[in-house]
């Protein structure tokens, strides 16, 4: 994956992400969107996937069918929100390994603070894609990412649902190897880190805990 920023401008995902900012739209609702839209969102951050081939017998002949090359991939969800996105994108990609990344702001500081850290062995090898539906102040992403570099990744992907223009250059000051993939870019940040328009605290839409 070459650019640095991907938005994917699919209809069915404009659509779907238009359902999901709607302040109406359920916990249900809003949790069966985000499973799709991440199930769409997943097609395109896995594209470009080294593959090779595989000898098969099909009922009619023996054939090289072409399969993907290499370690699993490794679904690095930023907690809490980043486990909606997991879901959808695990269902699309089952044998994927899983990590978790747990951080939370300091109010103090304003920064973040690792509590979690989980991540398979042999980082260094494997396609590891992060996924938050918020790239907000971008804060939190960029520390993600550092602690993955840390693991030994070498080879990060970014996902999410929503980015803010603020949150797009953070990451790219920091982390111009990492390519972010999309939804959408909105309009800015507001005094509170929340993107705007944006669809409001994704973790708590997802959850219901508002
Ligand atoms: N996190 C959210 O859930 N929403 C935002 O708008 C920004 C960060």
């Amino acid at each position: 994956m070459d650019q640095h920023l991907t938005v994917i401008n699919h209809p069915l995902i404009q659509h779907k992400l238009t359902l999901m900012r709607e302040k109406g739209t359920s916990t249900a609702v809003f949790r069966q969107l985000l499973r799709e839209i991440s199930q769409l969102l997943a097609y395109e951050v896995t594209r470009g996937l080294p593959m090779t081939t595989r000898q098969i017998d099909t009922p009619m002949e023996t054939m090289d069918a072409p399969v993907l090359d290499g370690k699993k991939l490794v679904l690095v969800s930023i907690l809490r929100a980043g486990n909606g996105l997991l879901d959808g994108v695990l269902e699309l990609i089952p044998s994927a390994r899983v990590g978790f990344v747990g951080l939370y702001r300091d109010e103090e500081t304003l920064q973040p603070v690792q509590y979690y850290f989980k991540v398979p062995e042999s980082m260094g090898d494997r396609l590891v894609i992060a996924v938050d539906p918020m790239l907000a102040t971008g804060n939190s992403s960029v520390a993600a990412i550092d602690l993955l570099k840390k693991s030994g990744a070498t080879n990060i992907r970014f996902l999410c649902l929503l980015a803010s223009p603020e949150g797009v250059k953070t990451m790219k000051k920091a982390h111009p190897d990492v390519p972010i993939v999309t939804a959408a870019v909105d309009k800015c940040l507001n005094d509170h880190g929340y993107i705007v328009p944006g669809l409001g605290d994704a973790g708590d839409r997802m959850f219901g805990t508002k």
